[in-house]
């Protein structure tokens, strides 16, 4: 499987099917690639509806005839919008075209619905795409029952966790590998990838992509 970075929220899996998750590629200063660059996309996941997550998700989705996967309230959106959609909630989970998908709470805000985070069971492997999100407790949920082998977890501070939150979000989900995202799009975001894996030492394996970049797992 492949999981690749496009840059800022934008994390893209190539396995039996293709997911893109919080696709904002227009206007994104550090997107890894244009969406017309995008392979077929079977499902579109969206963490929350702040512009910079939604971005080209419904565009993407209706030239990709993808299924949109959100929280009811953006699914009922996607629907009016002509797209095909699956809603769900906190802590249920969804089969769609063969992946697993559990949403699970992110401690933000967002226009429509809560915002939430994405647990993908896909071909044997488990990833956890945070969202936006600070530190929760919750986190520790993911880490009783759901240990990750790969998470994306934003380290930007100012609208998100910092470096020192993600580090102890990687202690509450028992990740064994994690990809820091959300930060160094714009100046008020800037963070250091660097100080993340000093924090999380040898408890994880800390990945830096560089936008477009992907990892094999
Ligand atoms: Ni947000
Ligand atoms: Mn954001």
């Amino acid at each position: 499987m492949k999981l690749t970075w496009l840059g800022h929220a934008a994390v893209l899996i190539e396995g039996s099917v293709n997911i893109l998750i919080d696709p904002f590629l227009s206007g994104n200063p550090s997107a890894g690639l244009t969406k017309d660059k995008l392979p077929s996309i079977d499902i579109v996941a969206i963490t929350h509806d702040h512009e910079d997550h939604l971005g080209d998700a419904f565009e993407i989705a209706k030239e990709h005839g993808s299924t949109v996967v959100a929280i009811h309230e953006i699914a009922v959106a996607a629907q009016e919008k002509g797209l095909q959609a699956e809603g769900t909630n906190i802590g249920g989970e969804i089969e769609v075209k063969g992946a697993k998908i559990r949403i699970v709470p992110a401690l933000h805000s967002s226009y429509r619905g809560s915002p939430v985070g994405f647990l993908i069971e896909l071909d044997g492997k488990r990833i956890y795409h945070a969202g936006d999100t600070g530190l929760t407790m919750e986190m520790q949920v993911i880490g009783m029952l759901y240990p990750p082998d790969v998470s994306f977890l934003p380290i930007g501070s100012r609208y998100t966790m910092d470096v020192l939150q993600a580090a102890k979000a990687v202690e509450f989900t028992k990740t064994k590998k994690v990809v820091p995202i959300h930060y160094n799009t714009w100046p008020p975001i800037q963070a250091d990838p660097e100080k993340l894996k000093e924090l999380v030492g040898d408890k994880a394996e800390v990945v830096i992509l560089k936008p477009g970049e992907s990892l094999q797992i």
